[in-house]
C-alpha cells in the first residue's frame, strides 16, 4: 500500500531503460493513501489541505471573468520566466510581516508551488553523492526532490525549539570528514511540517552564524510562517541573512493550492540562475495564476483573511489537543504554535506504519512517521493534520483513533507484539 506496486513494475516494458534516479521514485505514503483516506466515511487526519470554504468565491469569480475580458491576451499567453513583475511587487507586501524589508522584486521567482522551488533549487546546486543536510523529521515532498537528484540526505536533529544548532554542526563536521560536500541546509524553521515546532528566535542567529562558518547555503522553506495561532510572526532567516538564504514561500496554505503560485527570493547569483532553470524546465510560470492571485491581492483583505484562517486553525488544533488529551493522555506530543500538524508520539512497542491498515478499517487516516524519514525510522510517530476536517470530525476522527491504538496496547501487552494487518477493509458508517 505504501510502495510502488509491484505487479505495475513488472509489466512496464521500459522496466530497464529508467535512469538511475527514477530507480528510487515511489508513490509518498501520503500520495499512496490518498485514495482510501479521502472517501467520506473516513476522518481524514493524513493530509495537508488547507480549508477553503472562507474564500469569497463567488466574487472571487466575478473578478477573475472581468480580469479575463480585459486582459485576456496577458492571461492566456506566455509569461516571463521570472514571474509577473505586478505579483512579485505585491509578494514584497507579505514577506514585509516576516521582516524581510529589504528584498526588491527582481529578487523574487515564482514557481509552480514551493515544490517546484524545491526542484530548481536542489538541480542548480547538486550534483549526485552531494549532502543536502535536512532537518529529523523531514517534509515528505522534499525527501522525494533530493532523492531525484541522488542527493544524499543527512539528517540533523530537533527538540520543541527546532533545529538543534550542535547536532546540524555536528552533521556538516560528518559529510566533510567522509569527504562529501555540503550543498545547502534545507530547513522548515516555522510551524515544523510535520514535527509542528518552531526554531526560537536565538537558534536562528546561531544556525546561521554555523552556515556561515562552513559556507552552506540555507534553504529556508515557509508556507506555514503566516499562520501562526498568536498573531506573532517570526523573522524569516532570510531576512537575518539576505545573502546566504534562499527563501521559498507559498500561496497553497494562504490562499489556494489549485493556483500553483509561490515564489522564492534568493541572492543575485542563485535567483539568476534559478530563472534560468525555471525556463529550461516550464518556460514561464502560468500566467493565468498569477493574474488570478493577483486580482485576489488587489481586490481583497488579504491580511483579515489571514488572520481569520489563525483563528480558524487555532481553533481546530485546540480541539484535536484537547481531544487527545481525553482519548489517548499515553501519547506524548508538542502543541503547536501555528501551522496545520501535531507530531504525535505513540506508545513504546507500538508501530504507527503497521496500525495503519487498521486504523482506516476504523475509518480513520493519519500519515505514519515512517514516511517522513528516509531510513525506515519514525514508526514510533504519527502525523495528525487538523487543518481540514471540522472540530465535530477531528474529535470523532482522535476517537476512532484511540480505540485502534487501545487495541494494539492490549495486544501489544498480551502478547509482546502488535497485530500486523495488511488490508484495509472499511466499515459502512452507522
Ligand atoms: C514544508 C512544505 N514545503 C513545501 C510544500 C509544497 O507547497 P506548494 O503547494 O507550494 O508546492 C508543502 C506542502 O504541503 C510543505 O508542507
Amino acid at each position: 500500500m505504501t510502495n510502488n506496486t509491484p505487479h505495475i513494475i513488472k509489466n512496464d516494458p521500459w522496466y530497464g531503460s529508467y535512469a538511475s534516479r527514477a530507480e528510487d521514485m515511489r508513490a509518498s505514503e501520503i500520495r499512496a493513501l490518498f485514495a482510501v483516506a479521502s472517501r467520506p466515511e473516513v476522518v481524514s487526519l493524513a493530509g495537508g489541505m488547507p480549508y477553503l470554504d472562507f474564500l469569497p468565491f463567488d466574487e472571487l469569480s466575478e473578478l477573475v471573468a472581468k480580469m479575463l475580458r480585459e486582459e485576456g491576451s496577458h492571461a492566456w499567453q506566455y509569461g516571463s520566466a521570472q514571474g509577473n513583475a505586478h505579483l512579485r511587487e505585491r509578494i514584497l507586501d507579505i514577506v514585509r510581516l516576516e521582516h524581510i524589508t529589504d528584498a526588491q522584486a527582481d529578487d523574487v521567482v515564482i514557481t509552480n508551488g514551493s515544490q517546484n522551488g524545491l526542484d530548481l533549487i536542489t538541480r542548480l546546486m547538486c550534483d549526485p553523492g552531494d549532502v543536502i543536510i535536512a532537518e529529523d523529521p523531514n517534509y515528505v515532498g522534499a525527501l522525494g526532490v533530493f532523492k531525484s537528484f541522488q542527493a544524499e540526505v543527512i539528517n540533523a536533529h530537533m527538540d520543541a525549539d527546532g533545529l538543534i544548532p550542535e547536532s546540524f554542526e555536528e552533521s556538516i563536521k560528518y559529510a566533510i570528514a567522509q569527504g562529501k560536500r555540503v550543498k545547502f541546509l534545507y530547513t522548515v524553521p516555522t510551524f515544523h511540517n510535520p514535527a509542528g515546532v518552531t526554531m526560537s528566535i536565538e537558534r536562528r542567529t546561531r544556525i546561521l552564524e554555523i552556515a556561515r562558518k562552513y559556507h552552506v547555503l540555507v534553504v529556508e522553506d515557509n508556507p506555514y510562517g503566516l499562520l501562526s495561532f498568536d498573531n506573532k510572526t517570526y523573522p524569516a532567516l532570510r531576512s537575518m541573512d539576505p545573502d546566504n538564504v534562499v527563501y521559498l514561500s507559498s500561496f497553497s496554505k494562504i490562499i489556494a493550492p489549485g493556483m500553483r503560485v509561490a515564489w522564492m527570493i534568493a541572492p543575485p547569483g542563485i535567483r539568476q540562475k534559478l530563472v534560468l532553470a525555471n525556463e529550461s524546465s516550464i518556460l514561464s510560470p502560468s500566467n493565468m495564476s498569477q493574474m488570478t492571485i493577483s486580482t485576489y491581492l488587489d481586490n481583497f483583505d488579504w491580511k483579515k483573511q489571514i488572520e481569520e484562517y489563525r483563528g480558524m486553525y487555532k481553533s481546530r488544533c485546540e480541539t484535536m489537543d484537547q481531544a487527545l488529551r481525553t482519548y489517548m493522555p499515553y501519547c506524548s506530543w508538542n502543541k503547536p504554535q501555528g501551522g496545520f500538524y501535531i507530531w504525535l508520539k505513540i506508545p513504546e512497542g507500538l508501530d504507527a506504519k503497521a496500525m495503519l491498515p487498521r486504523a482506516i478499517t476504523a475509518r480513520v487516516a493519519y500519515v505514519s512517521g515512517t514516511a517522513f524519514y528516509d531510513t525506515g525510522e519514525g514508526a514510533d510517530h504519527m502525523r495528525l493534520s487538523f487543518c481540514y476536517p471540522t472540530e465535530e470530525r477531528i474529535v470523532e476522527g482522535i476517537r476512532r483513533l484511540s480505540t485502534v491504538v487501545d487495541e494494539e496496547l492490549a495486544t501489544a501487552q498480551l502478547f509482546g507484539t502488535t497485530s500486523t494487518s495488511t488490508i484495509p477493509v472499511i466499515k459502512p458508517e452507522n
